[in-house]
Parts: structure tokens; C-alpha cells; sequence
């Protein structure tokens, strides 16, 4: 056989002229050429071969018990809980009035925010020294970038719930540093250069990291930073999600904030989407993020596709967590009659989405006609365009 008719019948085999060079380049090296059959080229359908079930892609959050304390409570949807999640965790935090959530930083993660219930404040200290100061109502967003350190107080009068997601599923475990753990961890003649204090007054501070701690409700009014002349802050850490622009479809709304809307928030986009009664958000994916979904109010049902036939079919209600990995097809029904609410995160600060209709729409007639085998008549009925979220059935 030439060599040419070899290629030939290597590529029939779903290798790719690339391959066969490289692997020709490899057995000349001495690799065996035999490590590179499993890597088919093509992807072509293979009948009779196994391939692996889709992940869980469903985790209640809000049935977990993770840590409650005096002060508050926290619930984690990390990757070790929720192993399809690796770019994504989820903490549903609550503080009780007054209460603190003490200095801390994440040495792995960035942390958005959303406020569901009650009021909180805010202190954050970026790395070029400037301190910033915010207070949150529901519907309002914050986000820190990775590794600016931070506090939040209940500013009461009654209990404050807020929804946490960092851009990376591992934040939790050895990622997150609070300052009562780094105090007692250190020499007392180290903190009493360092601090100012003799050392026999860190016998006061706490002997265990505190997380979260009771205290009492702070003044309405901001109270100054102790150091009187530090910076303020010039990146603003707080968007107002609920009350920005929304976009309207004929089955809901959204409201979209990538880092276009809010230029801090470079590695995530955030949405809260509303969808009516009977409403479908069409079959659509997302070319280069995972897409991690919170249901803050009425049901929903999931379907993900994952290429060679796989699908997997979910329910959802309040307080669970849906992961839809990047590129997986994907739409959602609203279930109920009562509008569904969204909270949904991907992780890149850019949006991107490509919709099954807008794709039919930017193809020739005759593509879809040989594609499909079905008459121009029926193609002639196909949307053209993306709707987003589709209206209930007539
Ligand atoms: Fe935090
Ligand atoms: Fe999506």
C-alpha cells in the first residue's frame, strides 16, 4: 500500500491528516503509535461503544448543614460536596443582627454576592491601601477580586441572608484566611512588635478562628476608618442588580452584569432571571464558561445535553444549585404558577451564548434542507433569530 493510500484509509478511520503526522513523527522518535489510537480524531458516532454517564448536575444547598453558630449559619455547595462544580462554589450565608463575619480574604477565589434578605455593610481593603465602605439592601451585588481582605456586618434591625459565589469550586478548603486564626497562630513576641500590644494581651484574643460572631448593630450612619487618612476606595465593589436596566422577552426578564456593566467583576457575569408562567428560556450553550444557577423563588426543569446521545433531566425549587458545564446544550422550563427566579453566575467576566435559533437563522436554506431532510416549507417555519426566553404556549 503507498503511502498516500494508507493516509487515505487512516482518515476514513476518523484520523486526521495532523495525527497521522504526528504519530508517524512519534514512532520515529520510538513512541509507540499504539498510545494514539484511543484519540480518535472526528468524534464520529461509535455504536456499541461506552461512554460515561453525565455527571449530578443538581446539589440542594439550602437542605445542608454546614456551620451554625452564634451569630449566624453558612451552607456549601464546594466541590468536594458538589463534584461537577470545579470553577463555581456557593455559600448561602446568614447573620443575625449586628452580627460579623469576620476579616477575612480568599487566597484562591473572588466573591460575588447577592442580597436576599435584610441589610448589610461592607468594608474591603484593596492592595493599593485604599479601604471602601458600602451598604447593601436586597437585590444589590458586591464583588470582591481575589485576595482583597473584607468584613460584613448585619446592619439589622432584623436578620440578613445573602447568596455567595466564587469563581473557583475549591475556594473553600484551605482557601479561605481569617484573622483570628492568623493572630493565635503567631508568636505573642511577633504580634507585640508588630501590633503594639504587650504580648500577654493576646491572651484575650480569641483561641480559634471566629467566622462568624455576634456583636451589635452598628451605627446607620458610616463610621469613620481609624486611620483618618487613608485613600478611599476608587473601585466601587457594589452593583445594584435588581434596580439596573432590564431586558425584556416575551416569556421574562434579565438583568445582566458582566464586567462591562461593572468593571471590577472581571472573572464573573451575573443574572437574575425572571421567568413567567409557562415560560421556556430556549435550548441555547455557553462557548467558554460553566454556567452555576441558584433558584431563589418557583420551580424549574433542566435538560442538558452532553454530545453522543447523553442527556440528563432535573427538577428544581427553591434553594438548589444547578451546574451546566461550558458548551453543554441546555434549556430550562418553568415549572408552577408562580414566576421562576434565577440567580445564575458564569465564570468569565465576558458573556458569551449562542442560541439553537440564531444558528439556524445564519445558515442557508439548503444546508438545513440536506442537514435535516426536510422540505424548504418546514425550514421556512424555523425562527430566524434568538428569542431568549419564549412565552408560555398559546
Ligand atoms: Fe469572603
Ligand atoms: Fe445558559
Amino acid at each position: 500500500m503507498s503511502d498516500e493510500s494508507k493516509e487515505i484509509k487512516l482518515e476514513s478511520q476518523g484520523w486526521t491528516r495532523r495525527k497521522i503526522f504526528d504519530a508517524a513523527a512519534l514512532t520515529s522518535l520510538g513512541v509507540a503509535a499504539t498510545a494514539l489510537t484511543t484519540e480518535r480524531a472526528g468524534a464520529a458516532p461509535q455504536e456499541g461503544k461506552k461512554v460515561e454517564d453525565l455527571e449530578d448536575f443538581k446539589y440542594d444547598l439550602e437542605k445542608q448543614t454546614h456551620w451554625v453558630g452564634p451569630g449566624g449559619s453558612a451552607k456549601e455547595a464546594t466541590a468536594e460536596e458538589f463534584p461537577v462544580s470545579q470553577s463555581i462554589a456557593g455559600v448561602s450565608m446568614r447573620l443575625d443582627p449586628g452580627a460579623i463575619r469576620e476579616l477575612h480574604w480568599h487566597s484562591l477565589a473572588a466573591e460575588w454576592a447577592y442580597m436576599i434578605e435584610g441589610r448589610c455593610r461592607a468594608t474591603v481593603i484593596t492592595p493599593e491601601g485604599q479601604a471602601d465602605i458600602a451598604d447593601f439592601g436586597v437585590g444589590d451585588t458586591w464583588y470582591f477580586p481575589r485576595g482583597h481582605g473584607h468584613v460584613l456586618q448585619n446592619l439589622g434591625p432584623g436578620p440578613c441572608h445573602f447568596l455567595l459565589v466564587f469563581d473557583n469550586g475549591h475556594f473553600s478548603e484551605f482557601g479561605t484566611f481569617s484573622v483570628t486564626d492568623w493572630i493565635y497562630n503567631t508568636p505573642p513576641d511577633i504580634l507585640a512588635r508588630n501590633l503594639n500590644l504587650p504580648a500577654s494581651a493576646f491572651a484575650q484574643f480569641p483561641k480559634k478562628e471566629l467566622y462568624i460572631g455576634p456583636g451589635a448593630i452598628p451605627p446607620q450612619t458610616m463610621e469613620p476608618y481609624r486611620n483618618a487618612d487613608i485613600e478611599p476606595g476608587q473601585s466601587n465593589h457594589k452593583y445594584r442588580m435588581d434596580t439596573s436596566p432590564a431586558k425584556n422577552f416575551p416569556g421574562g426578564t434579565e438583568h445582566l452584569v458582566s464586567s462591562k456593566e461593572f468593571p471590577i467583576q472581571t472573572t464573573l457575569t451575573a443574572v437574575k432571571m425572571t421567568l413567567q408562567p409557562g415560560a421556556l428560556r430556549e435550548m441555547h450553550w455557553h462557548p467558554h464558561a460553566d454556567e452555576w444557577q441558584y433558584v431563589l423563588k418557583g420551580r424549574s426543569r433542566i435538560r442538558i445535553f452532553g454530545s453522543h446521545g447523553r442527556t440528563k433531566t432535573e427538577e428544581f425549587s427553591p434553594g438548589q444549585v444547578a451546574f451546566i458545564k461550558q458548551g453543554y446544550g441546555h434549556y430550562v422550563e418553568q415549572l408552577g404558577n408562580e414566576p421562576t427566579e434565577l440567580l445564575i453566575l458564569f465564570n468569565s467576566g465576558e458573556y458569551q451564548e449562542i442560541s439553537l435559533t440564531n444558528w439556524l437563522g445564519g445558515n442557508p436554506v439548503s444546508i438545513l434542507e440536506t442537514n435535516f431532510g426536510i422540505s424548504r416549507s418546514m425550514i421556512d417555519q424555523l425562527p430566524k433569530k434568538e428569542i431568549g426566553i419564549i412565552g408560555k404556549k398559546a
